[in-house]
């Protein structure tokens, strides 16, 4: 038995690509400099591999744009409430969804009630997913930003990301995308679906380290800094500069969470090339790093989607238990939520962990209003499970087990 099998992927990815934890080491301790802030040869090659990781993330997201347009951020939540704040000003109207994470909600709620902010927040359809038309209807000519939570982190719904950006587009309103569940497994193009804001955490899907995120801002938009200080450029100027990506990175960034990144990025370039080759894919060594990096992705969600969907037809037999949402599978994330009629989530939780060493999560998993919708809040909430690329059998074994000892 494993001292801990880890279904929790969508609260953090765990374990990490080994080259990750590598190149963290050992370049936090040979570079391990203020970068962009000295002339040093040493700052000079930290900055360059900022540099770099900017544009592989770009090429990642299909962003053709410049990559000082990929701004590093304290994590999703940094990314998002500077995005939102960034484009919404008091007085103004925003649309976002039942299905957010609190990273949105109370970023809504605070501009709602401090600011004078209108808020519309459309409800998801019994199975979790939102209609655009729903968000097209409430366009208002005060409407400044429709903010998307990707997939849901409680239930794993996609959201039809391209009508939704058609919906936004056709009204010439900003559409911020929290990836947070969805970077690093689903393919996102920023080109094609016209998103204006991309906002992800570093240490889910993306499989770097806790303490970056990050966000993608097309040229369509400008987000007006929330945050002031040195950026080691333009000392003189009185005022945050406007260039990117000083404009929204102020003060010293996370040189070993950027590492991470880097170094995660080269992993999925990697996977990539190891799929695209097992394919036959013809000269799959001259594919972009976007490329690569897709395929990577396909092979990672389709792993993820076989271990959920083991683990949903485990639970189909237990008539105690309820599976919330509808999640289809050609527009879901691996992650599942479930209540057992007459036993605690929080029991279910604790038992899954003291008993048989599971790593789950119960709760409401900051995401209030999908168990308000779904009446689960006064049962404490789902027990929700998250399988990620590393799970493997002995994990689905011991959970498997867990489930059938609790549940039968
Ligand atoms: C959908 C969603 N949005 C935003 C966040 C916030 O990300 P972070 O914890 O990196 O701030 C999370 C984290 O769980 C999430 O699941």
């Amino acid at each position: 038995m494993k001292e801990n099998a880890y279904f929790d992927n969508a609260a953090t990815t765990w374990p990490k690509p080994e080259p990750v934890y590598e190149f963290m080491d050992s370049f936090f301790r040979s570079h391990g400099v203020n970068p962009g802030r000295s002339g040093s040869l040493l700052a000079v090659e930290a900055e360059q591999m900022i540099t770099k990781t900017r544009s592989m993330l770009a090429q990642f997201f299909n962003f053709s744009g410049p990559s000082n347009r990929v701004v590093f951020t304290l994590n999703g939540t940094d990314a998002l409430n500077q995005a939102i704040a960034g484009l919404v000003k008091p007085g103004d109207h925003m649309i976002t969804t039942r299905l957010e994470h609190n990273a949105v909600l109370r970023t809504a709620n605070h501009f709602e009630r401090d600011y004078g902010v209108e808020v519309s927040r459309i409800s998801p359809d019994e199975a979790g997913y939102i209609n655009p038309v729903e968000i097209a209807s409430n366009i208002t000519d005060q409407t400044r930003a429709i903010v998307i939570n990707h997939a849901s982190n409680v239930i794993g719904t996609v959201q039809p990301l391209q009508q939704i950006a058609d919906v936004a587009k056709a009204a010439n309103i900003p559409l911020i995308v929290d990836a947070a569940q969805t970077a690093g497994v689903l393919p996102i193009d920023m080109d094609t679906l016209g998103i204006s804001v991309l906002t992800f955490p570093g240490h889910k899907g993306l499989f770097g380290p806790m303490g970056i995120g990050g966000m993608i801002v097309s040229e369509s938009v400008d987000l007006t800094p929330h945050r002031f200080g040195g950026t080691g450029v333009d000392s003189l100027s009185t005022y945050q500069p406007d260039a990117y990506p000083y404009r929204l990175e102020a003060g010293t960034v996370s040189l070993p969470g950027i590492a991470g990144l880097h170094a995660a990025q080269l992993w999925f370039r990697d996977l990539g090339m190891r799929c695209a080759t097992l394919l036959n894919i013809d000269k799959a060594e001259s594919l972009s790093h976007g490329e690569l990096c897709r395929h990577a992705m396909k092979h990672i969600h389709e792993t993820e989607l076989s271990h959920i969907k083991r683990i949903e037809t485990a639970l189909s037999g237990y008539e105690k238990v309820t599976v919330l949402g509808n999640a289809v599978d050609d527009a879901r994330v691996a992650t599942l939520s479930f209540t057992v009629d007459d036993i605690p989530t929080v029991q279910v939780a604790d038992q899954l962990d003291a008993d048989h060493q599971i790593c789950a999560r119960a709760g409401l998993q900051c995401a209030p209003l999908v168990h308000v919708d779904a009446g689960t809040v006064e049962g404490g909430g789902t027990i929700r499970l998250s399988p990620g690329f590393f799970t493997d059998e002995e994990d689905m074994q011991q959970l498997l087990h867990a489930l059938n000892e609790i549940l039968s």
